[in-house]
């Protein structure tokens, strides 16, 4: 075994070891183990810093191979409302594709390698964007003013519906595009046309 595949398979062994214990810690019920819930309907944009930062030594603590560590962003553990729960997943959806999104920007314009990866982080926003609808499927909007996605959305489900679907086309030619090793520069410029004329017409800044 060369010594990158007993890394690996010793990183995977360290990630089964935490995501038991995180599930043991999710299992057991009580009050002290629940973070404060979103603020109302999860709403406004400052949630990326709703989750109180907790001093490591007071948290939950994980325990692995490479000891016992507390987490200091706990996840929220309730959503009260379904409103709250899709919203949150929405955002982070939102995040991920920014993630993959950008990941391979910095890729294209760097000469720091990597290109074995692009097809990793296109087939990544592919599968993201052909389920891009189902983070609306419940009408959730953001309180009137507030950042986050409009009431638009619910209003008028067809016109939204094309913004999907053009989305989850774009970002699976883009992934193709990549398969066929053709312009990437320019495929990427495509696709972020549809998260900037989504973004115009139905989300709240
Ligand atoms: C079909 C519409 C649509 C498309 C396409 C779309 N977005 Fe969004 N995006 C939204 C809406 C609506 C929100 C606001 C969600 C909310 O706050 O509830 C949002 C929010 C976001 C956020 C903020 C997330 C947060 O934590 O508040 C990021 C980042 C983002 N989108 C990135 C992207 C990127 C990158 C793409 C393209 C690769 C993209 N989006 C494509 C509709 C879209």
């Amino acid at each position: 075994m060369t010594p990158r595949k007993l890394l690996a398979g010793f990183g995977l062994a360290a990630g089964a070891f935490v995501l038991a214990a995180g599930i043991v810690a999710f299992a057991v019920p009580g009050e002290s183990a629940r973070a404060p819930a979103p603020s109302s309907g999860g709403n406004g944009h400052s949630h990326a810093h709703d989750h109180a930062h907790v001093d490591p030594d007071q948290a939950e603590q994980l325990t692995g191979p490479f000891g016992s560590h507390g987490d200091r962003h706990p996840q929220a553990r309730i959503f009260e409302t379904a409103e709250a729960g899709l919203t949150e997943r929405r955002r982070r959806s939102m995040s991920a594709k920014s993630g993959h999104f950008r990941a391979i920007s910095a890729t294209l314009l760097s000469e720091a390698g990597g290109e074995d990866m692009l097809q990793v982080h296109a087939d990544a926003l592919d599968l993201l964007g052909s389920q891009i609808d189902r983070l609306f499927e419940v009408a959730s909007p953001a309180p009137e003013g507030e950042k986050g996605a409009l009431q638009a959305i619910w209003d008028d489900t067809d016109r939204f519906a094309l913004y999907t679907a053009a989305f989850a086309d774009e970002s699976a030619r883009f992934a193709q595009t990549v398969r066929d090793g053709g312009d990437l520069i320019n495929g990427l410029h495509d696709l972020r046309y549809y998260c900037v004329a989504c973004h115009a017409d139905f989300r709240q800044r």
